[in-house]
């Protein structure tokens, strides 16, 4: 195990062009003689997408069918239990579960989807720049034994991706049993740097979907929100990473890419790669919307539910026998907690006030406390072992276990982020608040046919998202187009800290968004280009990713008049 070397493993980012120059100076290390055993506390082999099966890698071409039903699918090792998952059936007895799905840029995705759950559905893809007809709006979710059909092309940038269900009232539950995939587009920018550092999907490109599960002692999962959970999310008892409880990665010597998706329900992360305690630095790559024009070294990143990161990790001056460990460090979850003064609107404060006496009695500041120690586990009222949101967790070791020659450098430019011409002074105000329970957008709750958004086709508009003082953080996400943080105003410490420009940004609200993380008593500035190629009104959402405050209404309409 690792007590050592902070100084070489911190500064593997900056190695990261030294390429061959750097390889030729070293002494090769020993291989050891005995063979790699996982440790206690990590011992479930990662599962990475293969060629078919469960999150195997199914690229996409004729039309196909994807149903989503229940079926066996051990979760702990050795102990079959039930999920729902998203199945393809191909040619050859091929069978795929929540497969990762693969596509370049401008190709057509054509496919029926047969829902077999009791209740209704419908998918939706995430980040994906379709029409309302194919966007999986919770207006056209069908019954159980009914279909949908999708026909649409893809004309998003490569990123990373992910398609999840989305009924009104039941996405937080059929998302937590199981039903949430990875979409990958790859275009040109991507397939350059993919040859530039020898990636590929499954080996050396891992996407890593994180979402936090309870299990019972038969491994089977657990969803049985109070109406604590459904107020402010329900939250398991440990980090899955692709549906491994428990797991290490075995890598060699080399570069690393992880495509993280934050699939939990309504755990937030601060994520971070830990040397022993120290976290090393990475470098980020890619966010919601594909790469950054150039590659970003952080050390810590938040990642809220619905966001994506992609990151580098480079191994090249690490050495066999060493261990990383992927965690999420402590933080203060803020939630429900004055603002910082001046933010907070007249009359909120009444207002918040019964809510904050019933529904949010489980979290108080002791558990914010217990955080900013970084304790392994604080224990909530009533509720053993559920950390509560900032409680700093383990979420997989990288062994490294293999010497390998690696002589690349990540390209000084990844790609071309445009920006767009708009500045954070003449804004659509978004309100994030809550009533008695239940939170809101700009004071109204979600209904089917309500538009209380509606935008010229074709217009450029900066909204600012401000989030009540008294709050929670909100992941804001919009659907139908990828946007631009301008700024960050009002943040906390915790956010300020990583602020990489004069705006307040961090690495992870570069380049292109669809989700981005609202502090209680922030506002973030975002710029987005109402410009799209389909014909007549198209009717989109706008919504809070914690599933339980979307499912509870957090969600509205947004209407795009051609
Ligand atoms: Cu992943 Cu409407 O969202
Ligand atoms: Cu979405
Ligand atoms: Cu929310």
């Amino acid at each position: 195990m690792t007590t050592r070397r902070n100084v070489i493993l911190g500064s593997v980012g900056a190695a990261a062009g030294l390429g061959a120059w750097w390889y030729s100076q070293r002494t090769p290390a020993p291989v050891p003689s005995t063979p790699f055993k996982p440790t206690a506390d990590f011992p479930n082999r990662l599962r990475v997408p293969g060629a078919e099966g469960f999150f195997g890698v199914y690229d996409i071409g004729q039309h196909f069918t994807i149903s989503a039903k229940a079926a066996q699918q051990a979760i702990v090792p050795g102990k079959p239990a039930t999920l729902l998952v998203y199945e393809i059936e191909g040619e050859g007895n091929k069978v795929w579960r929540n497969p990762v799905l693969r596509l370049k840029k401008g190709g057509a995705v054509k496919a029926k989807h047969w829902n077999g759950l009791p209740d209704t559905s419908i998918i939706h893809w995430h980040g994906l720049v379709v029409d309302s007809n194919n966007d999986g709006h919770p207006h056209y979710a069908v019954k159980g034994g009914e279909t949908y059909e999708y026909q649409f092309t893809v004309p998003n940038r490569a990123a990373t991706y992910w398609y999840h269900p989305h009924p009104h009232h039941f996405t937080g539950k059929q998302v937590y049993l199981g039903l949430a995939g990875f979409f990958i587009v790859e275009d040109d920018d991507e397939i350059a740097l993919q040859k530039a550092l020898d990636l590929k999907l499954g080996e050396t490109d891992i996407p890593l979907m994180l979402h936090d599960r309870r299990l019972d002692a038969q491994g089977q999962l657990v969803f049985n929100p109070t109406d604590e959970d459904k107020a402010d999310g329900f939250l398991g008892e440990q980090v899955l990473v692709n549906w491994t409880p428990k797991p290490h990665f075995e890598a060699a010597t080399r570069l690393y890419r992880f495509r993280l998706l934050n699939a939990s329900n309504a755990r937030m992360y601060k994520l971070a790669i830990l040397n022993g305690k120290e976290p090393v630095e990475f470098q980020v790559i890619a966010s919601d919307g594909g790469l950054l024009n150039t590659a970003q070294k952080a050390r810590e990143i938040f990642l809220s539910p619905g966001e994506r990161v992609e990151v580098l990790l480079d191994l090249r001056l690490a050495k066999v026998g060493d261990a990383l460990t992927l965690a999420s460090l402590g933080f203060d979850p803020m939630e429900h907690e004055e603002g910082p003064p001046g933010t907070e609107k007249k009359d909120e404060k009444k207002e918040s006030k019964p809510a904050d006496k019933s529904a949010h009695a489980m979290h108080g500041k002791a558990d914010a406390k217990a955080a900013d120690k970084g304790d392994k586990k604080a224990e909530t009222k009533g509720k053993p072992d559920i950390p509560e949101i900032g409680v700093a967790m383990d979420v997989m070791r990288i062994h490294v276990t293999s010497k390998v020659a690696y002589d690349r450098a990540v390209p000084a430019k990844l790609s071309t982020v445009m920006p767009t011409p708009a500045n954070c002074g003449t804004a659509r105000t978004i309100y994030l608040d809550h009533e008695k329970m239940v939170w809101r957008i700009n004071g109204q709750t979600y209904t089917h046919e309500a538009t209380p958004i509606t935008v010229k086709k074709g217009a450029v508009e900066v909204w600012e998202i401000k989030n009540a003082a008294a709050s929670m953080p909100h992941p804001f996400h919009i659907h139908g187009f990828q946007y631009q943080v301008l700024e960050r105003k009002g943040s906390p410490e915790q956010q300020k800290k990583l602020a990489v420009n004069a705006q307040g940004l961090a690495v992870t609200d570069l380049g292109w968004k669809d989700t981005v993380l609202v502090w209680p008593g922030e506002s973030v500035c975002i710029a987005i280009d109402f410009s799209h190629d389909f014909y007549g009104n198209q009717v989109y959402m706008i919504h809070c990713h914690n599933l339980e405050h979307e499912d509870q209404g957090m969600m509205l309409n947004l209407k795009i008049e051609a």
